[in-house]
């Protein structure tokens, strides 16, 4: 159910909005947005172009997410963020579809 609501999230978003304003552009922005945590980095710092996000793909979408949220609170030293949350959503489609590795 969910995966097929995704689907056609993406399938909507690509195809017929653009990208912009959509949750793979608020994903990239977040990726690279340093206002996730506290000292000054993003997700780009340590993982510009997806280096170091090779095994995402052994991930099922909840470890993704909890991931994701393990270096908010460990590489960024912020604030871990609800796992449904509209931003670990976004992060976790940007990481899973854009060109990334
Ligand atoms: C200070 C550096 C740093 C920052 C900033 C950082 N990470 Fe990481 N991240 C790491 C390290 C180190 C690992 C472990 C990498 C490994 O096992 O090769 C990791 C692992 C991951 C993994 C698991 C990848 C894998 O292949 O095992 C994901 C997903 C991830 N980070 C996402 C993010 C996201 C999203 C952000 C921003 C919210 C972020 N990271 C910010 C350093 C960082």
């Amino acid at each position: 159910m969910k995966t097929t609501a995704v689907a056609v999230l993406l399938l909507l978003s690509s195809s017929a909005w653009g990208l912009e304003g959509t949750p793979l552009a608020l994903g990239e922005t977040l990726f690279e947005a340093t206002s996730l945590g506290t000292n000054q980095k993003s997700c780009a710092s340590c993982h510009p172009g997806g280096e170091g996000l090779d095994e995402i793909a052994v991930y099922d979408d909840d470890q993704l997410k909890e991931m994701i949220n393990f270096c908010i609170r460990d590489a960024l030293k912020g604030e871990m963020m609800p796992l449904e949350s509209q931003e670990i959503e976004a992060m976790f489609l940007y990481l899973r579809h854009s060109s990334l590795p």
